[in-house]
């Protein structure tokens, strides 16, 4: 079978047809893109758009624009709780299912808020997240009864580790994972009861208990050092086994293979619960796989049935409980609600292989991923759907030569509509780590300005709620360059 490219747009010539569905969340009307029921095209109109003026968006936004959607997030909260429900009913597994976000995929305001309402435990990896976790509490969002899961290297003496030790005092349920075995002195010697967790070393396609004590990962424990760490923790007064970690990847698509590299962890979950009977989490981090193109298909039901399955099957030849299944989720909860759309501002025929078409802002810069790791996004235009098309490539406004899409090393096809009079594209599925990435505010590369902001919330009976944050004017970026204008 060959290898199928991406597929991150529409590859035609002809027009999108009238009600096409791109996705789930994506379609066609009119010669416009809706998301879910946002004409995005509408938005750059401002006024002359009287059903979002009554909704209170009055105002034309600028381009370039960034789009933050919750409601995307709740819904794939609850979708992963809900497949998880019925697998558990389906096979009988005695474990219960916890979802954690994994904050570091997305640590905005607006993003925490959601994930904490819509019922998720909190995983976290520096010290900034714990103030942030303390701010959630403060406000009543992070409740007594969520996990607080802290991932991360925190040596003793880092603020990471000081900070920890300073939540556990205001939060019941914050359970550091231990990464290296220096990490357990100041968990000990805090006096404080600490629920704790450990990381196996395990990251990549290992199948085997010796291909993971070979992997070369900086992150988790050897085999060996968790048996260690398992003995000190069990004989620190209060220090209690809780959780056993073992992430093995991102973005992995193959349900299968997923499983088969958790099970080596699984082996050493049943041996190390026959000595440590308050171990009852296993936690299998991250990996979850989400949409970042048109062509992507996975079986959440299929990857849930599997691993439970597997799970019992082991723990039953070890005669052991089946743990409750702990996910840190980073891509699956918040890749989709994130949009960047963009105006073209010139095309251009300058006998390269196929005519650039220019945006306003930087690609690169905006969606790091795409060049540094050649990853892809969905790329539609917002409006002109209804006309022909031609297959083009897109240029960031910075003057590097790498601020192209689709990435360089790319197969994947991108046509956009001929017509360019006021043509807007969007870059789809980039809420992931690609703002965190690019950084927040700052100074960008070629100085470019951050783009206004638009976070859209809905009511139950789907009026809209928006909140536009301002990008950044000229002389915020100066005077972050230190410039001082008189
Ligand atoms: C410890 C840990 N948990 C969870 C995640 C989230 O992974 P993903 O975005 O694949 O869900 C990461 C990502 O790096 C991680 O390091």
């Amino acid at each position: 079978m060959t290898d199928p490219h991406p597929i991150i747009g529409w590859e035609q010539e002809t027009p999108v047809p009238r009600r096409h569905h791109f996705n789930n969340y994506l379609r066609a009307e009119n010669g416009h893109l809706y998301f879910e029921d946002l004409d995005l095209a509408q938005l750059f109109l401002g006024n002359s758009n009287q059903g979002l003026a009554n909704q209170g968006l009055a105002q034309a936004l600028p381009s370039p624009l960034e789009i933050v959607y919750l409601p995307l997030i709740r819904r794939n909260i609850a979708t992963m709780n809900q497949v998880f429900a019925e697998i558990i009913d389906e096979t009988g597994y005695e474990g219960r299912f916890h979802y954690a976000y994994a904050s570091k995929a997305n640590a905005a305001e607006e993003v925490i808020r959601t994930t904490l309402a819509a019922g998720a435990h909190h995983e976290m990896s520096s010290t900034v997240d714990v103030d942030i976790a303390r701010i959630m509490i403060r406000r009543g969002l992070l409740s007594p009864d969520r996990l607080i899961i802290c991932n991360g290297f925190k040596s003793a003496g880092t603020s990471y580790a000081d900070n920890i030790i300073r939540l556990r005092q205001e939060h019941e349920h914050v359970i550091p994972v231990i990464e290296n075995l220096g990490e357990i002195a100041p968990l000990l010697s805090s006096g404080l009861d600490f629920e704790v967790g450990l990381r196996q070393k395990s990251y990549g396609a290992n199948t085997t208990e010796a291909e993971m004590n070979a992997a070369n990962s900086r992150f988790g424990l050897d085999v060996d050092d968790i048996w260690k760490a398992a003995d000190y923790v069990a004989a620190a007064p209060n220090l209690t086994l809780k959780v056993y970690h073992a992430m093995v990847g991102s973005q992995i698509t193959d349900d299968e293979a997923f499983v088969d590299w958790l099970t080596p962890g699984m082996e050493i979950y049943v041996r190390l619960r026959q000595r440590h009977p308050s171990l009852s989490i296993f936690n299998f981090g991250g990996g979850m796989p989400v949409a970042m193109t048109l062509n992507f298909a996975f079986d959440y039901h299929a990857f849930a049935r599997r691993l439970l399955t597997r799970l019992q099957e082991v723990c039953r030849r070890y005669r052991v409980p089946a743990p409750d299944v702990m996910g840190e989720f980073g891509r699956y909860t918040t890749a989709e609600h994130g949009a960047h759309l963009f105006k073209v501002i010139a095309a251009k025929d300058n006998s390269s292989r196929l005519p650039w078409y220019i945006i306003d802002g930087s690609i690169m810069s905006s969606f790091p991923d795409s060049w540094a790791l050649a990853e892809h996004f969905i790329v539609l235009p917002l409006n002109h759907l209804d006309k022909p098309f031609q297959q083009v490539q897109l240029g960031g406004i910075t003057c590097d030569s790498d601020d192209v899409y689709p990435p360089k090393p790319s197969r994947s096809l991108l046509y956009l509509p001929i017509e360019t009079e006021d043509l807007y594209v969007g870059f789809f599925g980039i809420g992931a780590y690609q703002e965190m990435l690019g950084g927040v505010g700052g100074s960008k590369h070629c100085v470019v300005p951050e783009a206004y902001e638009l976070i859209v919330d809905r009511n139950p009976d789907g009026t809209y709620l928006f909140e536009i944050l301002h990008g950044q004017t000229e002389a915020e970026v100066l005077h972050n360059l230190g410039y001082r204008v008189t």
